[in-house]
């Protein structure tokens, strides 16, 4: 054993396991065959020499994690955050509010394109200095074109390797895996970031439980039942809205047009995607006017627009929210894009989809609870681009012939459960 803290863990997690089996350190020592001084010493933080380890290991059953902590690589200190936008804008509240929650565990939720991602890491590179010992990053997938969400399994993995455990020592339950990350984080000041995650039971083994670490999660869901400071983002504001544009497209022709550059901050939505979407086709296009863009988009669509020569086309990152709602929000989502009014009640709603009252308010709190419509005081609200996508027949289309009976289907059972 190399290093002071390792050691540390080492015994910190022997204890642990040894009273968990009920047996006394005297216990102990008849199994192992070391003196029950010799035990308590490396409980205390002197390093186990090799075949104590693999004793204690066989004996406790720890699945390899006792000998993982033994053979730790010293003073690994992952740096894994990727890299955060130059040209951040704005986010004054949220920053400060990640600044000073506090908590463990900070959940960033928000509609698809809103700048969770962002904010989380641009927070995180500035709060770098707080966790010393450094940063774990993965990007669970949970919202992801044709990818499943990515497996816990899969992701514990990566940290516990990142931590320096040898892939020989990684333990094969979840629940030892966990444990064994949360006792090499338990003495440790890390970040850890878990990016796009689509469920509690996703997140949950991913937790530190030591007071110096924060895990940043960022969900288009709020998963509820996560303990956690919440901060929930919605569109910008419109100066900072114009001031994203004017970073993309450069102050020479945001000061040559700057009406039209607040018109086009209005036509996004003020959504952060839709904005970068939009600033760059304006940089595409160097011959262009802004007011053409603006015009296009009142012309063609702003969906069209904005989902067709782009890398990242709005409407697939609307896809991807779309299509993992069930059957019964889907159709829904689909109906409210037709409704002629941007504000509904479960009353109206529940008229317009031919579903009791009680069904289509659990349906629009679902279809709420991931950000695709609003909930205003007792209405909702579908508004701009996701109306727009709502109502947009293609992906509609595609969906609603293969799902429109098993969508009726699961609107019954719901209604049969509620
Ligand atoms: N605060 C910001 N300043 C500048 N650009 C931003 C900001 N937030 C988001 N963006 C832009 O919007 C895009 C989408 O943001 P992202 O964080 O990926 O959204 P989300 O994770 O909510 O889906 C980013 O690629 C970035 O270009
Ligand atoms: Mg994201």
């Amino acid at each position: 054993m190399r290093r002071g803290g390792a050691s540390a863990l080492f015994g910190i997690e022997l204890r642990r396991l040894r009273q968990q089996h009920g047996l006394s350190l005297r216990d102990l020592s008849r199994v192992v065959g070391f003196t029950p001084g010799y035990l308590s010493k490396v409980e205390n933080g002197r390093s186990p020499s090799a075949e104590l380890a693999r004793a204690c290991d066989d004996t406790l059953v720890a699945g390899g994690a006792l000998l993982a902590m033994a053979n730790a690589e010293p003073a690994v200190r992952p740096a894994q955050l990727p890299a955060g936008i130059r040209r951040f804008v704005g986010r004054d509240d949220q920053l400060e509010r990640l600044d000073t929650a506090g908590a463990r565990v900070v959940i960033i939720d928000g509609p698809p394109g809103a700048g969770k991602t962002m904010l989380a890491l641009h927070w995180a590179h500035h709060a770098v200095d707080r966790f010393p010992d450094g940063q774990l990053y993965v990007d669970l997938r949970g919202h992801c074109a044709d990818d499943r969400p990515m497996d816990a399994r899969v992701a514990l993995d990566e940290f516990l390797a990142a931590l320096g455990v040898p892939a020989d020592g990684i333990p094969d339950s979840l629940e030892l895996g966990s444990a064994l990350y949360r006792s090499m984080l338990a003495d440790r000041k890390m970040l850890v970031v878990l990016d796009n995650a689509a469920d509690a039971a996703q997140v949950r083994p991913l937790l530190p439980a030591a007071a110096g670490c924060v895990a940043v999660v960022t969900s288009r869901g709020r998963l509820p039942r996560i303990a956690a400071s919440r901060v929930t983002l919605g569109p910008m504001t419109p100066a900072d809205s114009v001031a994203l544009i004017r970073r993309v497209i450069g102050d020479e022709r945001a000061d040559r047009e700057p009406a039209a550059v607040a018109d086009l901050a209005a036509r996004c939505d003020y959504l952060p995607l839709a904005l970068r979407i939009a600033a760059e086709r304006v940089v595409a296009q160097p011959h262009s006017l802004v007011r053409d863009l603006v015009e296009e988009l009142d012309a063609d669509g702003r969906l069209n627009v904005l989902s067709t020569y782009d890398s990242i086309a709005l409407r697939t990152v609307f896809d991807w929210s779309y299509r993992r709602l069930d059957e019964g929000c889907a159709r829904m989502f689909r109906l409210l894009g037709l409704h002629r009014e941007s504000h509904i009640d479960p009353g109206a709603a529940a008229a317009l989809a031919g579903v009791t009252e009680p069904v289509a308010h659990l349906l629009l709190d679902r279809l709420a609870g991931v950000h695709l419509v609003q909930k205003v005081g007792d209405r909702y609200r579908l508004h701009g681009l996701l109306r727009e996508y709502a109502a947009d027949p293609r992906e509609s289309r595609v969906r609603s012939r293969r799902s429109l009976d098993r969508g009726l289907s699961s609107i019954e059972s719901v209604h049969r459960s509620s």
